[in-house]
């Protein structure tokens, strides 16, 4: 696998490369992560990974001094995983200046479920997202369904500018016991781990109650919210919504539940198509 750090380095690898398929990441690199690597050799010839923990999708109280920076781990499950090329800037070749043009994502997709906790967080992502495009200039790009709504604000992106790029959702991978692979989960504690099962499994709680029959959505979040609370978890939204925009459902649609709560210091997200 080569390794870039500067724009240009990685452009001229790339020149005459022919189909790239692009996995963006932030680096602390699990096996959801290595999936989507995997899934990304499906569809093209050449295969690019990215490391940057951006700055900008990060509110001030947020966590990323803390983010886990592990990059010679991350190298070697990439090569081992076949990618081509790793694009891993420093922040003073990403933003050798203040970022002053951002990609602003629609106030009704952005002001709901993880961008009401977290206000500018998808500002961020879309801003770095777009860049990062514009530097590989992949035909593909990978992103994981563990963060439901980044993939449903990237794919709007991608499609309202009219990007030539197809972008490939990649299954959430989840530990034996149900656990959503994520970077944070590190965070936890034994204890906390031992705990963390429990969003998942009020996830799975609700796409039974549905498939049994009942129909008040309400009722349901409310119970999945007063079973994480009584556990010690400090739940954000367990949310209902439809799969198409995310809002909260009218009709006989495709739904999906998502859900985000704090166990301790460590805030999880997790969500499941009903
Ligand atoms: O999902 C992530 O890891 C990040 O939000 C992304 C897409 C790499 C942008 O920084």
């Amino acid at each position: 696998m080569q390794i870039h750090p500067t724009i240009a380095g990685l452009r001229a690898a790339l020149a005459g490369a022919g189909r790239v398929a692009f996995v963006p990441t932030m680096g602390n690199l699990h096996d959801g992560h290595i999936a989507l690597m995997r899934e990304a050799r499906r569809h093209a010839d050449v295969v690019v990974a990215s490391i940057f923990v951006n700055r900008l999708q990060f509110g001030p109280r947020e966590d990323f001094d803390k983010y886990p920076r592990t990059f010679a781990d991350d190298c070697a499950r990439l090569t081992d995983a076949g990618v081509d090329h790793l694009f891993a800037p420093d922040e003073t070749e990403m933003y050798p200046a203040p970022q002053r043009y951002h990609v602003e994502p629609e106030p009704a997709q952005v002001s709901i479920l993880e961008g009401a906790v977290r206000p500018g967080h998808f500002r961020g992502v879309a801003t770095v997202v777009l860049k990062l495009f514009n530097i590989v200039q992949p035909q593909v790009a990978l992103f994981g369904k563990k963060d439901y709504q980044q993939l449903m604000v990237l794919t709007n992106m991608t499609r309202e500018l009219a990007l030539p790029i197809r972008i490939v959702p990649g299954e959430t991978i989840r530990a034996a016991d149900g656990l959503a692979l994520s970077s944070r989960n590190g965070y936890l504690s034994a204890a906390e781990r031992a705990e963390a099962p429990r969003l998942f499994a009020q996830l799975s709680r609700i796409r039974e109650r549905l498939q049994a029959g009942e129909r008040d959505l309400a009722r349901m979040e409310a119970d999945a919210v007063a079973e994480l609370a009584a556990h010690g978890w400090q739940p954000d939204y367990i949310a209902i919504r439809r799969r198409s925009d995310l809002q909260v459902p009218e009709g006989d649609e495709p739904l999906v539940v998502l859900a985000a709560a704090r166990l301790g210091s460590t805030r999880l997200i997790d969500n499941l198509e009903l």
